[in-house]
Formats: C-alpha cells, sequence, structure tokens
C-alpha cells in the first residue's frame, strides 16, 4: 500500500487488496472501538447484556438511522444482509402461484434463499433479464414492467449487483411495485457507504444493507430495514425474549419498549453485539476523513481503470458509466479459466481481486477504497498484460 489513508488500514503490506467488495475493511480506530466494546462486554456481562442491552443497541440504530434518512424505529442491527434478506424472505405469507419478480444479476445466497422460499410455499420465481449493455434506466424498469403480473407479489433488486458491480437505478421499479401492491426487498449490501442512501425517499419496503462493506464498520454489522406499514408481515429468524404476541401495528410498542419490529430481531439469545455497537465509530471515521471525498476520488480511480483495461482488451464495459458502482468496476477480459487467473494474480503478483464468469463474460472485479493507490492500478494492469499477452 503506498497512500496516506492506508496507515488507517490493517491489511498486510505484502497483499495487493483490490477486493474491499467481498468483505470490507476496517481502519484501525473502528477496530479499536470494536475490541473495547468486547472487552467492556467481558469486564461486566450481567451489566451488558442483561441489564442495558436495549440502551447499548439503541445509540448505533439511531445514529446510523439519521445516515439513511429514517428513524430508529425502522432499523434493526443484524449479522448481515443474507440474514437481514432472509428474515424478509421467509416471514412473506406465499402461496402457490405467487410470483416472485427479480433480475439475472443477483447474489448467489440470495437467489438460494429465493429457490428455498418458492420450495417451500410454492411460488414462482421469475427472472427478468436485464438488457446489456445498460445504457438508459428505461431498459432496466421497462424490463422489470414486462415482467411484473397479477401473480406479482414480490420484487427482489440489488441495489448494487454482485458479479456485474452495477448500480441498478431501481428508484422508479419500486415506486410501481408500491402503485400496484408489490412488496419491494431491496439487496442494499455494497450500498450504504458507497452511495449516498435515502431509505424513507426511496421507499422501498424492506431494504437490507452491509456496514461491514463500504461503511468500513466491522465484520457482522449490517441493517435491516422495514416501511412502518409492512413491519408486521416480518417474524424473526430466531424467537427468543423480544418475541411478542401483542399486535404489531405501527405505534405498537415491543417487549422492551422499541418498535415490535426492533425488538424480535434485535433480541435473539446471547451473542456479541460489538460490531454492531461500532458501527458509530465507523460513521465518525468517515465525517472525520472526510469519506465522500474520498469515495469521489475512488469512482474516479475505479473509472480510470477500467478503461485503461478496456483500452488494452478492446472489450466494452457492461454499462454506460452511470450505471456503474461508484468504487467497484467489473472488468470484462479476455475468455479464460477465472480461477487459475485469480490464483495466479494471488500467488505470482499477489494481488487480490475476484475474477469470474457471469453469463458469457469474463470479468475481473476491481474495489477501489481509500488506501488503494494509482500505482496499484499499474500494477494491476501490467499483471494482466502479461497473463493474457498484452
Ligand atoms: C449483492 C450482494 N448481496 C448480498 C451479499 C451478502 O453479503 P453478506 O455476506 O454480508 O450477507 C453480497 C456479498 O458480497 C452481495 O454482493
Amino acid at each position: 500500500m503506498s497512500n496516506n489513508l492506508s496507515s488507517h488500514f490493517l491489511l498486510r503490506e505484502d497483499v495487493t487488496f483490490l477486493n474491499h467488495g467481498s468483505y470490507g475493511a476496517c481502519p484501525r480506530p473502528v477496530f479499536e472501538a470494536y475490541q473495547a466494546w468486547q472487552l467492556e462486554l467481558e469486564r461486566e456481562p450481567v451489566e451488558f447484556l442483561g441489564r442495558k442491552p436495549t440502551e447499548n443497541m439503541r445509540l448505533p440504530r439511531e445514529i446510523l438511522a439519521k445516515e439513511l434518512g429514517t428513524t430508529a424505529e425502522n432499523i434493526v442491527g443484524v449479522t448481515n444482509s443474507t440474514t437481514g434478506l432472509n428474515i424478509v424472505a421467509q416471514s412473506l405469507d406465499l402461496r402457490p402461484g405467487d410470483q416472485i419478480l427479480t433480475t439475472d444479476h443477483e447474489y448467489s445466497a440470495l437467489e438460494k434463499t429465493w429457490a428455498y422460499v418458492a420450495r417451500k410455499t410454492g411460488a414462482e420465481i421469475v427472472v427478468v433479464k436485464i438488457p446489456m449493455p445498460l445504457e438508459t434506466e428505461a431498459q432496466f424498469t421497462d424490463a422489470l414492467l414486462a415482467g411484473m403480473t397479477d401473480r406479482t407479489r414480490v420484487l427482489f433488486l440489488s441495489h448494487i449487483t454482485s458479479a456485474t458491480a452495477l448500480l441498478f437505478p431501481i428508484e422508479r421499479a419500486v415506486a410501481e411495485a408500491r402503485h400496484r401492491g408489490i412488496l419491494s426487498i431491496i439487496d442494499g449490501a455494497h450500498a450504504p457507504g458507497q452511495i449516498h442512501l435515502n431509505l424513507e425517499t426511496l421507499g422501498a419496503d424492506f431494504y437490507a444493507g452491509n456496514c461491514h462493506k463500504w461503511m468500513m464498520a466491522p465484520k457482522g454489522s449490517a441493517f435491516l430495514y422495514a416501511r412502518p406499514e409492512v413491519q408486521n408481515l416480518l417474524n424473526p429468524l430466531v424467537i427468543s425474549h423480544g418475541w411478542t404476541t401483542q399486535s404489531k401495528d405501527p405505534g405498537a410498542r415491543g417487549a422492551f419498549g422499541n418498535s415490535p419490529f426492533v425488538d424480535e430481531i434485535e433480541m435473539q439469545g446471547t451473542r456479541d453485539p460489538a460490531p454492531w455497537l461500532a458501527v458509530p465509530a465507523a460513521l465518525k471515521f468517515r465525517a472525520e476523513n472526510d469519506w465522500w471525498a474520498i469515495t469521489d476520488h475512488c469512482s474516479a480511480l475505479a473509472r480510470e481503470t477500467a478503461a485503461r483495461v478496456a483500452e488494452m482488451t478492446g472489450l466494452s464495459p457492461l454499462s454506460a458509466e452511470q450505471f456503474r458502482a461508484p468504487q467497484m468496476a467489473a472488468m470484462p477480459i479476455p475468455e479464460c479459466d477465472p480461477l487459475e487467473v485469480r490464483k495466479i494474480l494471488f500467488e505470482r503478483y499477489g494481488i487480490e481481486i475476484p475474477v469470474h464468469r457471469w453469463q458469457n463474460h469474463h470479468i475481473a472485479r476491481v474495489s477501489v477504497q481509500g488506501y488503494n493507490s494509482r500505482p496499484q492500478m499499474d500494477k494491476l494492469i501490467s499483471a494482466l498484460g502479461e497473463i493474457f499477452g498484452f
């Protein structure tokens, strides 16, 4: 690593780390706050977990809710986006013949979640092919609208896709779903910290996002948002002290005085809440270091790198610029064995970067975070050049 910001991170010096997208990386002060919470818990577990649990958990909800344009009663901490989305998917009262509308860009763990739900309920999964290259918002929305029928109950979309690193323009599709009485469920695993999110303006019914990726909180910190009007549709995956037999309508109180939605999901037996409790430290770190400006800088470097690779390979990008994730670029590379290329990049060049196949595209997905630098991009481009003989 070779810029000033890299000194904040704990990443290994001998690895060129271009894969922030998979699991994130946590800056040192945030990691220290996380460990301090663990120590405090260990020193008086009964005080921490027994007497003050809701008090401790509330502050991250309040601070994060403000960042995300909602209120603390509408979000709850979960371990990861997969968990948040499973809570929603496994709660809905779907019936045989109901349709779950989604795209051909979804993350594999969530494809499996919906396959599981479909098998249990008899609902049908309808996968819309998003036209590629994605050039206009209308291409995206029209494809989804064409897939909506009177049997569509759920619209499930990634906000930023995993394999293809696209920023989907989901707003109009979400609004149209609401208009038609279709529940919208958004997989925002990569969005918080990479784009400015306002959950209430977006208006999706359910939204799960990770704090441990681009917000740079410790691993195991994520949130689930639910609009007040649909919170009563949810059940926790684990029934524990927070479960309530009372009304779950908007305005009702849960077992610990929060919304029933929060209490039911927040209370899940004994667990380590430290990653969640360190979310305010991550937001503080970002604010103190003007991280949105750094995001802009990273975004420019990601675009420049993708353009240089495209020029070298002659392979065009998967979408117009405005639909690319700010800090990730899915760069088409020539046909290859992706696992082999990934292995060579790591073992021969010390570069950590995902290489995969998506449909008929072979892709190297570069992530650019504040600790990355242009010389690292030069190194990647020269390694790809050597491997593919450019
Ligand atoms: C689009 C998308 N959804 C969901 C996930 C899962 O995130 P997590 O493992 O934190 O639940 C990922 C992980 O990279 C992802 O890319």
